[in-house]
């Protein structure tokens, strides 16, 4: 797949099959957030990938509850990847202060896209996972208590069949414009 067809088709996906997913395609999907930009080139994250099985569920079951269940699909996933963000650069510190600017989300964003795009390419499904809790998956994973967790990622086969769904978004008149915010 070219670019833009990896950016039409990769899509969240709750629904994966047991399926684990081969060491290589895990190597090759933190290459590309290894090579990921950022604001002075920090690098301000780790990346956790969680595969063995009992700890995996562990992590899964943070990421919900018996009343916020929308993300119990993550119990399904083989594979659940975890961005911390680490301190940027001093003088990414002080640009951010100066400017107001949390330039290490904005990174961890971009970062956060390459995985997924670049599990899409080899034909694994992923769905960023904003909603879990942090002390939990702190506790599980021995990752220090001033450290924050910015975004968990699933990463697994799709279930066979799963459908491509059309794209629910704004129309490019809302979310663009060209020269000016206002005229
Ligand atoms: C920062 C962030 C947090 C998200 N958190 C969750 C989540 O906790 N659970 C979930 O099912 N999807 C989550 N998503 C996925 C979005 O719901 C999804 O990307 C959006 O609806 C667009 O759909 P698409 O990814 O299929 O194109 C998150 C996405 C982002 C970027």
């Amino acid at each position: 797949m070219n670019l833009s067809e990896l950016i039409r088709t990769r899509q969240s996906v709750r629904s994966y099959q047991e399926r684990p997913v081969e060491p290589d395609k895990v190597k090759a999907i933190v290459e590309s957030v290894r090579l990921a930009p950022s604001a002075s080139n920090s690098q301000p994250w780790t990346l956790i990938i969680v595969d063995e099985p009992p700890l995996k569920d562990k992590v899964a079951r943070a990421t919900f509850s018996r009343t916020i269940s929308f993300n119990q699909f993550s119990l399904e996933a083989p594979v659940i990847a975890v961005l911390t963000i680490e301190k940027p650069k001093v003088i990414t510190q002080i640009g951010g202060w100066m400017k107001q600017r949390e330039f290490p989300l904005i990174d961890i964003g971009i970062a956060a896209e390459h995985f997924c795009l670049q599990a899409a390419e080899l034909g694994l499904g992923t769905c960023m996972v904003g909603w879990f809790d942090e002390k939990v998956i702190k506790q599980l994973l021995n990752i220090p208590r001033s450290t924050r967790v910015a975004l968990l990622i699933t990463l697994g086969y799709a279930v066979e069949g799963y459908p491509l769904r059309p794209k629910i978004r704004k129309d490019t008149n809302t979310m663009s414009r060209y020269n000016a915010y206002r005229h």
